[in-house]
Parts: structure tokens; C-alpha cells; sequence
């Protein structure tokens, strides 16, 4: 095992024309996260000490991005490389930030599915003295650097495709663009480097060559999964390897307990913790960061982002939910929905009920508060037990401020009340239906705010005149 320094050079410079995007290639999203992001993450998680991004076509933009892709080490740094010579002299661009005792690894900015695991094995293989390759078999082989193998089985070369003979061309082993290398090696081999090839560019897979001349061993390390080295060039390509990165996920959540509906209809952009007996129904997403209690149920298409949903509670199908930054917090045994809408500083208590057409808004419900129809509650604070009525609404935003409405325990508000923020309801209180409250209410009394009913007998309804 190696105990050497890892650097990490991330090659982000070429143009993704397939794309047809005006965002660069390395910055469409799978999982929700950048591809970039994806790969600066494995970095990450094998612990490399820094991580060298080469930027070039729209390096502004991609450099810009780079800045809320980690919290944690490696250190980051871009150089950049004007014009694109191809993918030796990108690693070349990197050299003067790479320090001699490490060993560098050189991934692609648009791959994001390679396990930590296979690239662990392809340090282990590199040793910090070989160089390792990654390598995979392919039925079509077309467009890639083919291994060349010589007696014994020892790679001798890798061919690019337009530069290989026609028996070379048969050879379905083929280079991911993945490589672990001394780094002191590396620098020694790009000095070497020529663009005398079909493509007129300085391959970095010329340093096969040199480090069989020079004597050091070249390991391939070959894997099966074709997933784990695929590149993204084309929108068609991005959507695939989102519906496999989807299943993998899917399938993870599954072995964990949790029960979906369907393990093709779910996508998690982030990271969902479920605990245990938990249910999710089709067509789910989850955004940012959510967690799902013991014996959740998730009814179909709900959109749940950056919430904290209790055990037992029961989202009900079309709601939507997002905490943003301030997040959603879903008490125990709570039911919301279907077709609610619960926003950023929500907190929900045990049991309290949520239903359809209802939105809040930074707002608290304690334990056993009910707004079961068509209903709005911003910037609230609500008590145990507070029946809050259909069509009830807090006027919480006098067009510069926002102000609080306290409604205290067990408050009865009746259906089509306007309750103008700042105000208080006292507790045990009870709002006549179709009130206008704009000052505070006692505790248990009777509130009436609205005109009083008035009768005109026989009343004549105008005629038409014939
Ligand atoms: C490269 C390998 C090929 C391998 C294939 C796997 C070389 C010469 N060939 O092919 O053996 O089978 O990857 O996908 O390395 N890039 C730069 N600057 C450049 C050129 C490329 O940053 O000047 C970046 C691209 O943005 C991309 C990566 O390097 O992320 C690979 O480039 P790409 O053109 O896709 O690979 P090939 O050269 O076709
Ligand atoms: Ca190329």
C-alpha cells in the first residue's frame, strides 16, 4: 500500500461542442452536483493533498464554479491552458504546482462515476514507482487509445485510434484516460513529449512509451464496468449516466431497508438518510440534504428539499417541500399533504396536520395544530392544538416588513379570517368565521370582526325593462 502524497490533475480544458450548451461541459450536473464536482469529490475521499484543475474553453466560468464545490481539503488550484494541445500538454500546464514526491493521478473533468475504490486500486498498483493505467474491455473499441501488449503480457504502448494499424485497431482493450504516476517520472516523460501523430497533438498517452524505454513497469489495472470511466459529450450521454448514477443510489436505499415503489422512478440530487421502515411511492426527488425517520412514508410525486422529516410522519402525494437554507423540520407522526407546500423555517410539531392547498412559511405549528384546506400561515407562531380554518390567511407582509401573528393554545380560527400581523390571539380563543383581525384578541373569548348581518324583507331584485 502507498503511503505517497496524491495530487490530482483534473483535465477540464476541452470544448464540449455536443453539448450544444452555452454552460461549459464540466459544469452540467448529474445528481444534481456538477460533474466536476463529482470528480473533485473523490479527491476528496482518497485523501489527496491538492487537486489541479486545467481549465481553457470558458475557464472564467468553470473557475468561478470551483469556488462552492468544497468545504474540506484538497486545496484547489486552476491553471490554465491556451490553446488546447491536446491531453499531454494539459497535464504539462499542471507541472509547475506538482511537487516531485508525490504521485500524480489524472482524471477528466467530465467523468463521474469512477469509485473511489477503483482509483485506491490503481495508487495501490502505481505504488508510488510504477505507472498504473486504467484500463477496460470494450465490444466497440472505436475512437479510443488501445493497449498494446507485448510478450508476456506487459503493456508496451497505448495507440490512439486514428494512429492504429488495422490489427491494432482489432484490440478491444482500451485506456480510460485514467493514470497513476510518479510524478518525478511524469515531469521527466512531458518533457519528451512531440505532436508528430495523426492528430497533431501531445498525447499524455506518449508516456507509455517512454516509461517502457526508460525500464519502469506499467501495471493496467483492468475493471468491467464500463459506467465508472464513461464520459459525458452529448445531453443523450449526461441522461444515461444520471438513470445509472439514480439505480445506484436506488439500489443502495434498498439494501439499506428502505422500500421504493419503484427504483427507477426516484432521483436524490444530495443526500437522503432514511432510517428504518421507510416507504417512498414513484416519482420522488430529493434535493440538498433530507432525512427520512424511522417508518416514513413518502406518497407519489412529492419534491422534498433540505428537510428533516420525523418518524412515522406521512407525506401525502404532490406536496412540495423546500427548507432552502433555513430548512423544514416534519414532527413525528405529523401528516402533510397531498398537495402542500411547505417553505423555508417551517417546523411542523408531532401530529400536527397540513392539508391540501395549505402553504407555510417560517412558521411553527406545536404539537396537535391543524390547517387542513386552503390556508396560509408566514411567519407564525402557532400553539398546541390551534384548529386554523379553510381559507384563513396571515397578512403578514405590510409591503416593507414582515411581522409576526401568535396564535396561542387551542385558539379556534374559523374559515376566511385575515389575521393582520403584528397580532396575538389569545389562548383558547375563538375567531368568528370571515373576520378582519387587525388587534390583539383575549383569551377565551368569542372575536368577531366583520360587519354585522343585516336582513331587508321583501327585497325587490331590480327587473328588466321589457
Ligand atoms: C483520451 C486518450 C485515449 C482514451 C480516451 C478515453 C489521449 C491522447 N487519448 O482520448 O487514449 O481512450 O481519452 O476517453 O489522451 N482535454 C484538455 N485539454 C486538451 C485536450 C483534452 O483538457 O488539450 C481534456 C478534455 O476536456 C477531456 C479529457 O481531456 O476532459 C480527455 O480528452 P478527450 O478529447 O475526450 O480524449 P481523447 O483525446 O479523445
Ligand atoms: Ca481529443
Amino acid at each position: 500500500m502507498t503511503t505517497v502524497a496524491v495530487d490530482v490533475v483534473v483535465m477540464a480544458a476541452g470544448k464540449g461542442t455536443r453539448m450544444k450548451s452555452a454552460l461549459p461541459k464540466v459544469l452540467h450536473r448529474l445528481g444534481g452536483r456538477a460533474l466536476l464536482a463529482h470528480v473533485i469529490q473523490r479527491a476528496a475521499q482518497l485523501g489527496a493533498r491538492q487537486a489541479v484543475v486545467v481549465t481553457g474553453h470558458q475557464a472564467d466560468q468553470v473557475e468561478a464554479a470551483l469556488g462552492g464545490m468544497t468545504e474540506a481539503p484538497p486545496a484547489l488550484r486552476c491553471v490554465r491552458q491556451e490553446p488546447q494541445l491536446g491531453t499531454g500538454h494539459a497535464v504539462q500546464q499542471a507541472l509547475p504546482v506538482l511537487a516531485d514526491d508525490g504521485v500524480t493521478l489524472v482524471l477528466s473533468g467530465d467523468v463521474p462515476l469512477t469509485e473511489v475504490a477503483t482509483l485506491q486500486a490503481l495508487l495501490d498498483l502505481c505504488d508510488g514507482q510504477h505507472l498504473a493505467l486504467l484500463t477496460l474491455d470494450l465490444p466497440d473499441p472505436t475512437g479510443y487509445g488501445r493497449i498494446v501488449r507485448g510478450p508476456g503480457d506487459d503493456v508496451r504502448a497505448i495507440v490512439e485510434h486514428k494512429d492504429a494499424s488495422d490489427e491494432q485497431r482489432r484490440i478491444t482493450e482500451i485506456y480510460s484516460g485514467i493514470m497513476a504516476v510518479p510524478t518525478r517520472l511524469l515531469r521527466g516523460w512531458l518533457a519528451r513529449l512531440d505532436n508528430r501523430n495523426a492528430q497533431g497533438e501531445y498525447y499524455l498517452t506518449d508516456v507509455v512509451k517512454f516509461a517502457v524505454a526508460d525500464g519502469v513497469r506499467v501495471f493496467a489495472h483492468r475493471i468491467h464496468d464500463a459506467l465508472q470511466v464513461a464520459g459525458v459529450n452529448s445531453p443523450a450521454q449526461l441522461a444515461e449516466l444520471e438513470r445509472a448514477h439514480q439505480r445506484r443510489l436506488a439500489d443502495r436505499l434498498m439494501a439499506q431497508g428502505v422500500r421504493l415503489a419503484d427504483p427507477a422512478r426516484l432521483d436524490v440530487r444530495g443526500t437522503l438518510d432514511c432510517g428504518q421502515d421507510v416507504e417512498i411511492d414513484v416519482n420522488c426527488v430529493f434535493e440538498g440534504e433530507v432525512q427520512l425517520g424511522d417508518g416514513v412514508r413518502i406518497g407519489a410525486h412529492c419534491v422534498i428539499a433540505n428537510a428533516r422529516i420525523e418518524a412515522g410522519a406521512v407525506i401525502h402525494p404532490f406536496t412540495h417541500i423546500d427548507g432552502e437554507r433555513a430548512g423544514v423540520g416534519v414532527g413525528p407522526g405529523a401528516l402533510v399533504g397531498p398537495f402542500a407546500r411547505l417553505r423555508p423555517g417551517t417546523r411542523l410539531g408531532p401530529a400536527v396536520h397540513i392539508g391540501n392547498f395549505v402553504e407555510v412559511k417560517n412558521s411553527t405549528l406545536a404539537a396537535g395544530a391543524k390547517a387542513n384546506h386552503l390556508a396560509y400561515l408566514g411567519d407564525a407562531t402557532v400553539g398546541e392544538r390551534v384548529n386554523y380554518g379553510a381559507g384563513s390567511i396571515t397578512a403578514n407582509y405590510d409591503g416593507a416588513h414582515k411581522h409576526r401573528t401568535v396564535i396561542e393554545a387551542d385558539v379556534h380560527v374559523g374559515s376566511n379570517c385575515v389575521l393582520v400581523a403584528p397580532v396575538t390571539l389569545g389562548a383558547g380563543g375563538t375567531i368568528a368565521g370571515g373576520s378582519t383581525i387587525t388587534k390583539d384578541t383575549p383569551a377565551g373569548a368569542l372575536s368577531v370582526a366583520r360587519a354585522k348581518q343585516l336582513s331587508i324583507a321583501n327585497w325587490k331584485r331590480p327587473e328588466k325593462k321589457p
